[in-house]
């Protein structure tokens, strides 16, 4: 790999460590927040609007780059036509594929941080450190030494001590309401949702990866220009209008909005977005540990901010001790 190419992976690398950690944290207190106007935002939506805000980034430097090869005198027209021959290639319907993985993975995702607490969230949710082995082994044919094989057993034994019920445990203090018919945290769906989404997670990653790495015709941005169009259609029809149509008719798309939905889902399409920068500069592993150290920056910022407190299994606010 080109020095030039290590810079941009390891610039990508810190930017979604840091993001991811303040993903997580945003998305769950979205969840739990209270209500906007008596009203939560559906989850559909949220995930709808974070392919329309992929879909717009990743069009905007696609036209960028395509200018920049056709020269800069190149008229409008020529360029919309450049792009959409480029988007539309024979081979685009392979992202259709990771379209869909992609966008049950966002839902289940919501499903997981509305039934979990933040922590628990992220740290189970790197299962998918495991499933992206096993898909990379398996498709990408990459061998993985047995010292890493070992480090990766160790993760999973960090996830499982993790996972150990706690009794009146961090989860339970932020279990929300549910008298006024709000959210009622339920655990072991939560639990569900996020080994789901991590094998969505491995399989979706390992195969964008070979997709962009076996045909180099097709520049990474308009990549992700077809990953988010394809997406758009199961986020619209299975989610918006199958899902939640019914509620969203009543009280309207935008219902329960307010600047935290907006960070939340900001947060996820640039997240998104790197995760496309790290796989194609480097691997999907190499990704999967980003999202380990931000584990550990998310804790010793709950330690800081929340003063938390380290006991043999789990962490409790000061408060709660
Ligand atoms: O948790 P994981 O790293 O598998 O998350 C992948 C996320 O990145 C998904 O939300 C997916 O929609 C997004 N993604 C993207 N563009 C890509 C690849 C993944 O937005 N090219």
């Amino acid at each position: 790999m080109p020095p030039s190419s290590w810079y941009i992976a390891y610039k990508a690398l810190v930017t979604k460590t840091i993001v991811d950690a303040s993903t997580t944290q945003i998305m769950h207190y979205s969840r739990i927040m209270p209500l906007v106007n008596g009203q939560r935002y559906f989850t559909s939506t949220a995930v709808f609007l974070n392919e329309i805000m992929k879909l717009t980034i990743a069009s905007g430097v696609a036209f960028h780059d395509t200018r920049s090869s056709l020269g800069p005198s190149t008229s409008l027209s020529t360029l919309a036509k450049s792009v959409y021959g480029q988007v539309f290639s024979s081979d685009s319907w392979k992202l259709a594929i990771p379209a869909a993985l992609y966008t049950l993975q966002n839902s289940l995702q919501y499903v997981a941080v509305s039934n979990l607490d933040a922590a628990t969230f992220q740290v189970t949710y790197q299962l998918k450190i495991l499933t992206t082995a096993i898909f990379s082994v398996t498709m990408l044919d990459r061998t993985l030494t047995v010292k890493k094989w070992v480090s990766l057993v160790f993760l999973m034994g960090g996830v499982a001590i993790v996972q150990i019920p706690t009794g009146n445990n961090g989860s339970q203090h932020l279990k929300a309401e549910d008298s006024a018919g709000q959210l009622q945290m339920n655990r072991s769906l939560g639990l569900m949702s996020v080994v789901i989404a991590c094998a969505i997670s491995g399989l979706a990653g390992v195969y964008f990866e070979k997709v962009l790495k076996d045909s180099t015709q097709v520049t990474l941005w308009i990549r992700n220009v077809q990953l988010s169009f394809y997406s758009l259609f199961p986020a619209l029809f299975l989610g918006v209008i199958f899902k939640d149509g019914a509620e969203i008719a009543k009280v309207g798309f935008f219902s329960g909005y307010n600047w935290v939905v907006w960070t939340a889902i900001t947060f996820q399409a640039v997240g998104g977005l790197l995760v496309a920068l790290v796989v194609n500069y480097a691997d999907n592993i190499a990704k999967n540990f980003a999202t380990s150290i931000s584990i550990i920056i998310s804790f010793a910022a709950s330690v800081w901010l929340f003063d938390f407190k380290i006991t043999s299994n789990a962490c409790f606010p000061d408060s709660e001790l």
